[in-house]
């Protein structure tokens, strides 16, 4: 595996490859980020991989500075999947001058995420663009288990007319069922114990969906207060239709397998978010 640092060493690796396959990460690297390496090598001949922790989507008050930095780790288990090139740019290569041109995402970015975290999707699609136009990638591959983000970037390569195939992942969950995260390292064991729980609130609503109900407004009521109820701030539990993320009709016109139940909550310190479809279908979003 190439690691490179700067666009130019990037664009010489990448000069030969018929098809790239790019899978932007963070960093701190886990299971559920490898399995996108490896989706991503069923799809390109070169494939990449950028670790750059974006202060642009971080608020005030987030993680960024306490965001896990692994890098050797990181390496080792790219390197693992054969992973062909690594890029992993500074802070100044991404943002040599003040990034004062931002992406302004879809309303939906105002929603669900957006609602607690403001500015978070603009900071999310200006360095993806960036990352895109550096990397030049024919695929990239997100992952289900940031929904909203695999949506809005979907959204912007089709508006954008940008010539890039995103490619969804399933999310990868522990044996307990919790969706594996880069925070998930924040938790103290008692948490650790505790964190499953937002699957399974999640998953129960996605039952009772699937059985036939359609009263979604007490289902996510009372999925809130469950996890209320256990000790976690809960930002929301929502039931959202799986192709626009839009608020299913309140009578249940909307088909059920296509409908998504989504989460965001914060256990201790750490905020986690889920989600899970009333009917899994694999490979699709
Ligand atoms: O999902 C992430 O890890 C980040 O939001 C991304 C897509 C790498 C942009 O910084």
């Amino acid at each position: 595996m190439k690691i490179v640092h700067t666009a130019a060493e990037l664009s010489e690796h990448l000069a030969g490859a018929e098809c790239v396959a790019f899978v932007p990460t963070m960093g701190n690297l886990h299971a559920g980020h490898l399995s996108l390496c490896r989706i991503a090598r069923q799809h390109g001949d070169a494939v990449v991989t950028s670790i750059f922790v974006n202060r642009l989507q971080f608020g005030p008050n987030e993680d960024f500075d306490r965001y896990p930095r692994t890098m050797e780790a990181d390496r080792a288990g790219l390197e693992r999947e054969g992973v062909d090139v690594l890029f992993a740019p500074m802070e100044q290569e991404m943002y040599p001058t003040p990034q004062v041109y931002r992406v302004q995402p879809a309303p939906l970015a105002n929603e669900l995420e957006g609602a607690f975290r403001p500015g978070f999707f603009d900071g999310v699609c200006t360095v993806v663009l960036k990352l895109f136009n550096l990397v030049q990638p024919d695929v990239a591959v997100f992952g289900k288990k940031d929904r909203q983000q695999l949506k809005i970037v979907r959204g912007m390569v089709q508006q954008f007319n940008m010539p890039i195939r995103i490619v969804p992942a399933e999310t990868i969950r522990a044996d307990d069922g919790l969706a594996l995260s880069s925070r998930n390292n924040y938790l103290t064991p008692e948490e650790r114990a505790e964190a499953p729980h937002l699957y399974r609130v999640l998953r129960g609503i996605a039952d009772e969906i699937a059985a036939g109900r359609t009263d979604y407004a007490n289902l996510q009521s009372a999925g809130r207060m469950e996890l209320a109820q256990r000790g976690w701030k809960v930002d929301y539990v929502a039931v959202r239709h799986g192709i626009g993320l839009r608020i299913p009709h309140p009578e249940g016109f909307d088909h059920p397998n296509l409908l998504v139940v989504l989460g965001a909550a914060t256990l201790g310190a750490t905020r986690l978010i889920d989600n899970v479809d009333v009917i899994k279908k694999d490979g699709e979003d």
